[in-house]
């Protein structure tokens, strides 16, 4: 085996997976006003800014080749209600920030997620019950809304990361029916019930609203692993054109088994977790960043994804780039 190995020209001739900008897509917090950044004290180097500045950030994306931004809103406290009527505001925040994204750089994919969490004075990513039980159908129909006036926006791609069930058809039909074919639909087909998203939800501000509340009805058990494969089935059934996987790296195992059984376009998301825990054994010196990163996304594409979601986006594109013209 070592004959191999030897010599860079063969250890190139015999590579597997490549990582590329082409597999990169980066997620940015974007709040309402102007000449705004704030900082995520658990996510050192991931900032919410407001839309001028955010502008910038996409240039910066463009610049570096990376294919598309996914979206998330950091909602003024006011605006949450037990209902989530924001989510489906045409001139929200989400759709005031597509509008202008789209305009800018059309060449650039804009992905948004369609989930209530980020509207709900509850935290959770749907409607309640009397007994905090987050209901499905009357969720569903919020979540087509909220999908329709994303797609009103211009909005290239929705993702649904809401976990209920059927909204993915749903979606389709509601898209459809009024005219946005060429929508495609990102589906959270497996995402867990996971610990991995506490910065995220620092992010965006769902902490302190979700309180005690767990999603465990609705996200997957990490446990399982065959749910994950019926979870997908039923998406790509309803009309999925992509499905996704989270949290990414403690769910390597997920990305291989969809993507061999499936074989559909798969992405995984490496989330505020694992991008947290990078960046603290990083900064403490005892983890090389750069080598780390690149090491943790083309494990990514060996297990099979297709792209990955990741707060390192920016920095692997400017990382490759360095690389590739040395
Ligand atoms: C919720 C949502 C979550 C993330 C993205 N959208 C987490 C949650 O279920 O609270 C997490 C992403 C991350 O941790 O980076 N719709």
């Amino acid at each position: 085996m070592r004959r191999m190995r030897r010599d860079d020209f063969s250890r190139r001739l015999m590579r597997e997976n490549q990582l590329s900008v082409d597999d990169l897509i980066y997620p940015v917090f974007v709040l309402d006003g102007a000449g705004r950044t704030e900082i995520i004290s658990s996510m050192p180097g991931v900032g919410r800014v407001s839309l001028d500045r955010l502008l910038e950030v996409a240039a910066h994306c463009v610049a570096l080749g990376i294919p598309a931004l996914a979206l998330f809103p950091v909602i003024d406290p006011g605006l949450k209600t037990p209902g989530a009527e924001e989510a489906f505001n045409p001139d929200g925040l989400v759709p005031r920030t597509v509008r202008a994204l789209k305009q800018q750089f059309p060449g650039l994919g804009v992905i948004t997620d369609v989930a209530l969490d980020p509207y709900t004075s509850h935290g959770q990513d749907g409607l309640i019950d009397t007994q905090g039980y987050v209901m499905n159908d009357a969720t569903i129909a919020v979540l087509v809304q909220q999908a329709l006036a994303h797609a009103e926006a211009g909005a290239d791609v929705v993702a649904p990361s809401d976990m209920m069930d059927g909204r993915v058809g749903a979606i389709r039909n509601a898209l459809d029916a009024a005219g946005y074919i060429h929508t495609r639909i990102l589906a959270y087909a497996a995402k867990y019930a996971s610990s991995f998203y506490g910065p995220f939800r620092d992010a965006v501000g769902s902490t302190a609203n979700l309180g005690a509340g767990s999603k465990e009805t609705y996200q997957m058990d990490p446990a399982n692993s065959d749910e994950a494969l019926r979870e997908v089935a039923l998406d790509i059934a309803e009309g999925a054109d992509m499905v996704m996987v989270k949290p990414g790296m403690p769910y390597l195992d997920i990305v291989r088994r969809v993507k061999d059984t499936c074989g559909v376009p798969t992405y995984a998301y490496q989330v505020s977790g694992e991008y947290a825990m990078l960046k603290a054994a990083a900064a403490n010196g005892w983890l090389d960043e750069k080598k780390c990163v690149l090491e943790s996304l083309l494990s990514f594409k060996r297990a099979g994804a297709d792209g990955i979601l990741t707060y390192f986006a920016m920095d692997a594109a400017a990382w490759l780039r360095q690389a590739q013209s040395k």
